[in-house]
């Protein structure tokens, strides 16, 4: 059985939210391919590490606690990465989650590597990411929350999955008017391809 992790880092209510509503929709088809994997859901919102920046105060004692994080994703062949762009990258949520699991010799390692380059060590995970940004696709070039997030699974080793689901725009029209659960329909096309690998 396989099982799918969903880290879920938006800090929007769970009903207004868009990333929910794609997360919803892709698990729902997801299931309809693979009734029997195990969905395992981890909401940062509940999680007290990804409340934590890391700073000079805690920077000895920053990642004692992040074991078990890191062994749930040894544990598990997929994961599901949500996250809104908030100020141009992902959420704090997100990042304070990644600060942590980015352990050397943990989830990646300098050992054997050319010089400047890593390896990493989440060689069996594949990831599929959901984003969703306020601003249509364009308007802020320098934020790209969504290649970050791909950028730095693929440097932890993990393969990501195509296509990451981005659905931008969702503070103007005509997403804007639409539920979350009608917006996320938009995507359809994209989520029926990137189901076809993952
Ligand atoms: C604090 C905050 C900062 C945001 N910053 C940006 C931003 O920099 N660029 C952008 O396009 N949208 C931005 N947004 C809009 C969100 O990305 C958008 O509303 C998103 O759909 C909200 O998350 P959700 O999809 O889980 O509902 C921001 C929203 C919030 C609450």
């Amino acid at each position: 059985m396989t099982r799918v992790l969903v880290i879920n880092g938006s800090p929007s209510k769970r009903e207004q939210s868009y990333s929910g509503a794609v997360t919803d929709l892709f698990l729902d088809k997801y299931h309809q391919l693979h009734p029997h994997d195990e969905i395992i859901n981890l909401d940062l919102n509940d999680l007290p590490l990804a409340h934590q920046t890391l700073d000079r105060h805690n920077s000895s004692s920053y990642w004692k606690e992040v074991l078990p994080l890191i062994e749930q994703l040894k544990k598990v062949e997929k994961v599901v990465c949500v996250s809104p762009m908030n100020n141009f990258n992902v959420s704090g949520l997100m990042k304070n989650y990644l600060d942590h699991v980015l352990l050397a010799d943990q989830t990646f390692s300098y050992k054997y590597s050319k010089k400047g380059e890593a390896i990493g060590l989440l060689k069996n995970l594949v990831v599929q990411i959901i984003t969703t940004q306020g601003a249509p696709l364009g308007w802020y070039p320098f934020g790209n929350h969504t290649a970050f997030l791909e950028g730095t699974w693929a440097f932890m080793g993990a393969k990501i999955n195509h296509p990451s689901l981005l659905l931008a725009g969702t503070k103007v029209a005509p997403l804007k008017e639409q539920t979350p659960e009608v917006a996320a329909q938009t995507l359809l096309p994209e989520i029926d391809k990137a189901l076809k690998t993952f």
